[in-house]
């Protein structure tokens, strides 16, 4: 929470002018009653015309006074409030876009959107509401008593005897419903997680015709946030009826003390106005309590991001052989710690070399690629490029060596050049070379308006092949020292994939090359294949020597060989 709060400190000017200007209006506000008690109980009597007037233009003033500083100070709040949300949440997203890929898995990608969508929200109310009331109710509250008291001390020993109740009532129920607040909370991520499976799934559950299933399954998680914001709400519902009730019973005995001790018309009247004042307050109080709960259940899942450290540590581990362009040494991890995942790597690639790695789905070739980029640290072994451990490189200085297609990537919504380029302003001879050799030149320019081509939203208006390319050209623009394709063929013909394999090796003679596979034909011409099975390695050298000596290499390639060689 606190953390949260020093978002405000920049617009703490707007927000303390907010607060001095609410105090004025609400002080304004609550001498309104005793001037009303003043004229009629004091000066109507007297028959004094020019004095009724002047007191009534005062009240005038007086109201005007309290309407505009409500409106003033409300503008403010929200101000203040609006901009530390974008600040939070811009640092929130910047946090989120450097998280490291196993504190992404711990958190889940559904809870870090509604971390940034409703989280954020929450937090703004928080801080929009609780800057108005934080300063009106108070006074309303304290200040409507001591005018009570003002106005005649025994109506005010009436309203002082109901507000314990009030308060009580209050901070019971307000206590009960904060843990309803978090299991909303929870509910929400439950409901964007089941949201997004079916928009980025939309497809497919059309092509199995799951709709049904799906919007049954939707209705469960909807139901599920409405059931605990029905729980949360129901309990708090309960605070208005029950304050104006314990209140009401104060007014009648206002009347009641009124009519007993013969009280003015115009301070029994004075006094039930200032009521009315109190019960705002009240009711201010307690909705200060509902935003604050809400607020700091949010804060803190978002401080529970922001607390996250991105930074990988960089220590000193010992060297490798620095011949070796890309070499795995005795790697074995596991994403979750409970099975392996990988088990027993080994291998080594000279520079310039090409490495293929082939395996059924689930046998761990993505995996061997999250951990030469350090997506993720070894349990044990150690993974090394150009002779360095992966632990001992700066990530980002790690992470320039490669050019990267992974696997199901993506594409901006943005013009072609932009998707190849990715920001790193290479020349257009470059862009084109990439485009070229990605075998996605002859497409772009099919395309209306080239490489200007406005490439839709998770490239939706592009063949599973164009974007394949376009994944594969943007790894290549930058003439990356070391380049990973991972299933980035399996959407293209034989023939386009040959070429685009000659192609590369033609253009890119120096780049060491990784390519990861379903197909045999895609890695056949390798210096060196990797087969995994289930983890393990099963299998390393070339395609003679493993059609030779790795069983299941051979029967995959035999079993390919009738359809596709
Ligand atoms: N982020 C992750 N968290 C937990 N398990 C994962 C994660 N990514 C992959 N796995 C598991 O690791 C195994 C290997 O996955 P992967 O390397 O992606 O296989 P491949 O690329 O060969 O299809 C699979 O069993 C998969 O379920
Ligand atoms: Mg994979």
């Amino acid at each position: 929470m606190t953390k949260t709060l020093t978002y405000i400190r920049p617009y703490s000017a707007t927000a303390v002018w907010g607060i001095i200007v609410k105090f004025i209006g609400s002080i304004a506000e609550l001498f309104l009653p005793l001037l009303l008690d003043y004229i009629i109980d004091d000066v109507v009597p007297l028959g004094d015309m020019t004095a009724v007037l002047l007191l009534g233009l005062a009240m005038l003033v007086f109201s005007l006074v309290a309407m505009f500083g409500n409106i003033i100070a409300n503008r403010l709040s929200v101000r203040a409030a609006a901009r530390m949300t974008h600040d939070l949440r811009y640092d929130l997203f910047s946090r989120i876009s450097y998280l490291k890929s196993g504190q992404v898995d711990a958190v889940t990608v559904p809870s870090l959107v509604s971390r940034l969508t409703s989280d954020s929200y929450y937090v703004n109310q928080m801080v929009a509401r609780t800057l108005r009331l934080g300063v009106r109710a108070p006074i309303l509250l304290v200040g409507g008593i001591i005018m009570t008291f003002v106005v005649d001390w025994r109506l005010g020993l009436v309203l002082l005897a109901c507000v314990p109740f009030v308060t009580a009532a209050v901070v019971v129920i307000t206590q009960r419903s904060i843990p309803c607040y978090a299991a909303k909370q929870a509910a929400g991520d439950d409901m964007v997680r089941v949201m997004q499976e079916n928009i980025t799934g939309v497809r497919i559950i059309k092509a199995l015709a799951k709709g049904d299933y799906e919007t049954r399954r939707f209705k469960g998680v909807s139901d599920g946030l409405g059931n605990t914001d029905f729980a949360a709400k129901k309990l708090m519902s309960l605070t208005n009826p029950l304050a104006t009730l314990i209140l009401n019973l104060g007014l009648v005995a206002v009347i009641v003390v009124g009519a007993l001790c013969s009280c003015g018309a115009g301070s029994v009247l004075a006094v039930l106005t200032l009521f009315t004042m109190i019960l705002n307050g009240m009711l201010g109080i307690s909705k200060i309590f509902v935003v604050l709960s809400e607020g700091v259940a949010s804060a803190s899942r978002i401080e529970g991001v922001l607390d996250l450290d991105p930074a990988q540590s960089v220590g000193e581990y010992p060297r490798g052989d620095e011949g070796w362009a890309v070499q795995f040494k005795d790697v074995s991890f596991s994403y979750n710690g409970v099975e392996n995942n990988l088990q027993g790597i080994n291998f080594a690639l000279r520079r310039g070399g090409t490495l293929g790695i082939i395996g059924a789905t689930g046998s761990g070739k993505s995996t061997v690629i999250n951990l030469l980029m350090r997506f993720y640290d070894v349990d044990s072994g150690a993974v090394y490029v150009n002779g360095r451990d992966v632990r001992s490189v700066d990530p980002a200085e790690l992470r320039k060596n490669f050019g990267v297609a992974f696997q199901n990537d993506f594409l901006m919504a943005s013009a072609v050049r932009q998707n190849i380029d990715y920001g790193r302003g290479l020349a257009d001879e470059a862009v084109q070379k990439a485009a070229d050799c990605a075998q996605a030149g002859q497409f772009i320019s099919s395309l209306r308006g080239g490489m200007n081509y406005a490439v839709a939203q998770k490239a939706a208006n592009l063949s599973g092949g164009q974007k394949q390319r376009l994944t594969v050209a943007r790894a290549l623009a930058g003439d990356p020292a070391i380049l990973v394709l991972d299933d980035s063929s399996s959407a293209l013909d034989y023939a386009t994939d040959a070429a685009m394999r000659r192609d590369i090796s033609l253009g890119y003679p120096s780049a060491t090359k990784i390519i990861v596979a379903q197909r045999v034909s895609s890695v056949k011409s390798a210096d060196l294949i990797l087969v995994l099975d289930d983890g393990r390695q099963i299998g390393l050298g070339t395609h003679e020597q493993l059609l030779k000596e790795c069983g299941e290499y051979a029967m995959i390639y035999r079993a390919q060989m009738g359809e596709d060689i």
